[in-house]
């Protein structure tokens, strides 16, 4: 599987498992803490891989766009890393911690079609 396609995968079950933890428990569904501790770890994974897989490449111009995409998961994580520590707590800075989860998602994918357009046409 493409690794670009595979961040974008994780990027979406952050996602739903964000929405979850955040939601749930208006619906009754209050997820154990080993939910958090998965949404903790995958955080983590997701913008080391980001990191990697949106690096300089060759043959893929490095656009803001993807400089951004790249290091962009750092800014929820840093925010997630002050929930899990008790450095920071509120809900305010959980619904900032989840919009610039979504504004890291939205950038990768911006970032994921650029790669599939200059891949496809080389030249342009
Ligand atoms: C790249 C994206 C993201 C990263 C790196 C990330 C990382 C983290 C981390 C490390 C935690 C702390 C987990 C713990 O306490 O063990 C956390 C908590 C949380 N995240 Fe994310 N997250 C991301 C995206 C999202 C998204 C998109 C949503 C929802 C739309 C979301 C919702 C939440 C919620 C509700 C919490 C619990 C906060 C609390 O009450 O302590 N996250 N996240």
């Amino acid at each position: 599987m493409r690794p670009v396609l595979i961040l974008r995968i994780l990027l979406y079950i952050q996602l739903i498992l964000g929405l979850i933890i955040y939601f749930g428990p208006l619906a009754g569904l209050t997820l154990g803490r080993g939910s958090l501790d998965f949404h903790g770890a995958l955080g983590i994974l997701i913008a080391i891989i980001a990191l990697v897989v949106l690096r300089p490449t060759h043959g893929v111009p490095n656009s803001g766009v993807r400089t951004a995409a790249r290091f962009f998961p750092l800014v929820p994580l840093v925010f997630g890393l002050g929930f899990m520590f008790r450095l920071i707590s509120g809900n305010p800075l959980v619904i900032i911690h989840m919009l610039l989860g979504i504004a890291a998602l939205g950038l990768v994918e911006a970032a994921a079609a650029r790669q599939r357009r200059a891949v496809r046409q080389p030249s342009a």
